[in-house]
């Protein structure tokens, strides 16, 4: 072998190890090509054993390329490795500054209602009932006094599975359920899902929710009912929020009434949502009608009770000012978004 053919080998070696470079993606893949010429056993070392067998005075010229190459080679392996570890990433990107936020999901805003509901009662001392949202007709109507023929049994038009059995038209057949597997006190609410042969419009839904109340124990009186929902109101919407109560006729009350809350948005000035009045109606409430107790055989001369029912999309509306409740249901998520 001549020098020059060493000479050409060492320019032609320097090439080789720069096309192999430019592919590492890995510390891996450079470890492979430090070891192939960096190595004890690699090219570079090899190109010097080869220096002994070329003249001494032109072993001058190759070994001086030979020492550049080898420094080159080692330059560039760390130059490299500092690219491919963290303090090369570090110095590539600041890794102090805030990541990008990632997406979090969000509460339907009748979930937000109905938890904050929840937590207004149970820290007034309620627990939470629940029933089942097929019922009977026994459960939907007759234990709440409302028999077959009943005219009150026409105003929630109902969606029957057969003769006997019926999607729930309210929540108050909770009540019967949870008095039927307690003795008094009794102090429950039970949120769910309700159905009725409703057209949707803006404010009716062939399903929607309702929050049912009942507190039944001996000396419970109206004013406990109205002190329970003028706190609850408060709570909710804050302490210039005010009721009202408003005669009215339910089978399973008596005496029955409907309640409003003033209404937040002109703040009782009238408006379209309160259609002028300064109220937005919220539902109704009464003394627990003593033919109610006789079916679940609770005695009507020692204990005496209030129930209440709530519209939950009704107190959403009111809340965030929503003026169609089918928005509820679209899953519209530039409605969604906004809470
Ligand atoms: N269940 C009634 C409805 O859906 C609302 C209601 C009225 C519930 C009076 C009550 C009550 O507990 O006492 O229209």
């Amino acid at each position: 072998m001549t020098d020059h053919s060493l000479l050409q080998r060492i320019q032609k070696t320097q090439e080789d190890f720069q096309f192999k470079l430019n592919k590492v993606r890995s510390t891996d893949d450079l470890e492979a090509v430090r070891i192939a010429y960096a190595g004890r056993k690699g090219i570079v070392s090899d190109l010097f054993n080869q220096l002994g067998s070329i003249s001494p005075a032109e072993r001058k010229e190759a070994g001086k390329s030979l020492n550049a190459l080898k420094q080159t080679i080692t330059e560039a392996i760390q130059e490299s490795e500092k690219k491919l570890t963290s303090k090369g990433v570090q110095q590539k990107y600041d890794l102090t500054l805030p990541g990008e936020p990632g997406f979090t999901g969000r509460l339907h805003p009748l979930t937000y209602v109905l938890r904050e509901i929840k937590s207004c009662f149970y820290n007034m001392g309620f627990s939470i009932a629940q029933g089942p949202e097929v019922e009977t007709e026994y459960y939907n109507f007759e234990a709440l006094n409302i028999p077959k023929g009943h005219p009150a049994r026409d105003m929630q038009d109902t969606l029957f599975i057969d003769d006997d059995i019926v999607l729930r038209t309210h929540t108050s057949p909770v009540q019967i359920h949870v008095m039927e597997n307690q003795p008094p006190p009794v102090r429950i609410i039970a949120p769910g899902r309700c159905y009725r042969r409703d057209t949707p419009d803006a404010s009716h839904s062939p399903f929607f929710h309702q929050v049912e109340g009942l507190c039944v124990d001996e000396g419970v009186g109206f004013a406990d009912l109205k002190g329970i929902i003028l706190t609850f109101a408060k709570r909710m919407f804050g302490s210039d929020m005010k009721i009202r109560f408003r005669p009215s006729f339910f089978p399973f009350t008596e005496p029955s009434a409907e309640y409003d809350f003033s209404c937040l948005i002109c703040r009782g000035r009238g408006c379209r949502v309160c259609k002028g009045t300064g109220w937005v109606e919220i539902s109704g409430a009464g003394m627990v009608n003593p033919a109610v107790f006789q079916y679940v055989g609770y005695d009507p001369e020692k204990y005496t009770g209030y129930a209440f029912g709530m519209g939950v999309e009704r107190i959403a509306m009111l809340l965030y000012e929503i003026p169609d409740i089918r928005l509820f249901y679209e899953n519209d998520i530039r409605f969604l978004n906004q809470f």
